[in-house]
């Protein structure tokens, strides 16, 4: 993939790679984006055009399909789909110099025929858009699924789900959170690069300013995170003198947010310096091998209260002798499960993974996140707390299996429960907490 001249090549063969192999849209990005051409002038555009295309697909799909009667080859269609994509984020009057670009550059990749073809294409390009987005389906417009539009209409209503539709093709932004830890002094270095959100300590990054921040990732109290995933720790509420176990944790994104609600409560009550040897209070993270490093890694950032990780796979392994061989508790005052799921409340941060999931993928994952229920409940202590959490808005992942659960699980009561669906500053997600009686 090196030795690009321009992006119009690089972007046109990450498009033929991705149509060529259409599951691997995070590998192209991560691998052609970051190892190659990472110190390229043209790594924002290309990514910019990427990611425009994912949230488009059927809608420039619909839109060559009105010009072209036969369907080019991969090459041709994969160009022509960068420059539809270019010309979406592209003021009107920019429009012309934009298609000229493409065409220019068709003329030296493609053969003079092709070049003639997608120079005929791109001249219609406007009014296909325009004509599509009047007439179109749903579908066609936003470009999702059908299935999954009819099943958010069934579930929420229509205009809930077009609300849902073009939340989820917004560029998503990069929020930052900051810990109590972190001086006010120091934030104010960095302040000028960021828009406060509506949620407390969460901030927004401006944007074309990551190169000015991306030190704060080495900070223990900075953390890119939506603020969408603490809400399940907010309802618990962490204190010290408690122990917790989260599952299916890593990267530790909630770890560390529990540690900091922790830290929060000690500092109130000015048990802060006894907190780090504090025998009561116990935070265990576990995830598989696989994803370990990454969560032990930010697992060291938590210093300040006893923190431990673990790493098990929780479908085909045995969690309690793994504790007790790390002489852990098997008990604990509540217990984190943050289901792997289809991921359908964070579609705006994986623009590809609404081609990729089906029925059947929804079904699977709450077959799997009831058995983590049955299976993991057992860890909580007579009156703990067992939160159920995932990144999904579908209720056959979220009310479908915390009432499947309850109907099994007399012990336990619910307390809580809420789908929070995509909003401007936050993701969407599922929340259910239960008391062990
Ligand atoms: C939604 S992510 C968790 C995000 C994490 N809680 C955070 O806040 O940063 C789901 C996690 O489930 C983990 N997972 C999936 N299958 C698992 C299994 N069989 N055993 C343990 N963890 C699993 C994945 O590795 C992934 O890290």
């Amino acid at each position: 993939m090196e030795g690009f001249s321009s992006y119009y090549a690089a972007v046109s063969k990450v498009i033929e790679m991705y149509n060529t192999n259409p599951s691997k849209a995070d590998e192209i990005m991560s691998e052609q984006f970051s190892l190659y051409f990472h110190k390229k002038p043209f790594h924002g555009v290309c990514q910019f055009i990427f990611l425009t295309l994912l949230r488009n697909k059927f809608l420039i799909e619909c839109s060559i399909g009105k010009i072209a009667k036969k369907k080019p080859r991969k090459k041709v269609e994969s160009l022509i789909e960068a420059a539809f994509a270019e010309i979406i984020i592209s003021e009107d009057e920019k429009i012309p110099k934009v298609i000229h670009g493409w065409v220019e550059f068709a003329k030296t990749y493609l053969s003079k025929p092709e070049a003639n073809f997608v120079n005929a294409v791109l001249r219609k390009a406007k009014f296909a858009l325009n004509e599509t987005i009047k007439t179109g389906s749903l579908s066609q417009i936003y470009s999702f699924p059908q299935w999954l539009i009819d099943r958010w209409t069934d579930q929420f209503g229509g205009e809930t789900t077009l609300q849902i539709l073009k939340l989820s093709n917004k560029p998503s932004e990069v929020f930052f959170r900051k810990a109590e830890g972190f001086s006010d002094s120091t934030f104010s270095k960095y302040s000028q690069f960021f828009t406060p959100s509506k949620f407390d300590n969460f901030y927004i990054l401006k944007s074309g300013n990551w190169n000015k921040v991306k030190e704060l990732l080495s900070e223990p109290d900075f953390y890119i995170q939506d603020p969408s995933t603490t809400f399940a720790i907010d309802v618990l509420n962490p204190k010290p003198g408690k122990t917790y176990l989260d599952l299916c944790a890593s990267p530790g994104g909630k770890s560390r947010y529990i540690a900091d609600k922790i830290r929060s409560w000690a500092k109130k009550e000015n048990s802060l310096d006894i907190l780090k040897n504090d025998k009561e209070t116990l935070l265990v993270s576990v995830d598989v091998e696989k994803r370990l490093r990454l969560l032990k890694q930010n697992i060291s950032k938590i210093d300040f209260l006893p923190a431990r990780v673990l790493a098990c796979d929780l479908l085909n392994e045995n969690l309690s002798q793994k504790l007790s061989e790390q002489n852990l508790p098997t008990k604990f005052d509540a217990v984190f499960i943050d289901a792997p799921c289809s991921n359908t409340g964070v579609l705006r941060r994986r623009p590809d993974a609404r081609y990729r999931i089906t029925p059947d993928d929804i079904k699977n994952c709450s077959k799997k996140q009831l058995f983590l229920l049955r299976e993991y409940c057992k860890y909580v202590k007579d009156g703990g707390m067992l939160v159920y959490s995932t990144c999904s808005i579908d209720n056959e992942e979220n009310q479908q299996v915390a009432q499947d659960f309850l109907e099994e699980n007399h012990t336990f009561e619910p307390i809580f429960s809420k789908t929070f669906l995509p909003e401007d500053e936050n993701d969407g997600c599922g929340v259910f907490v239960f008391v062990k009686k």
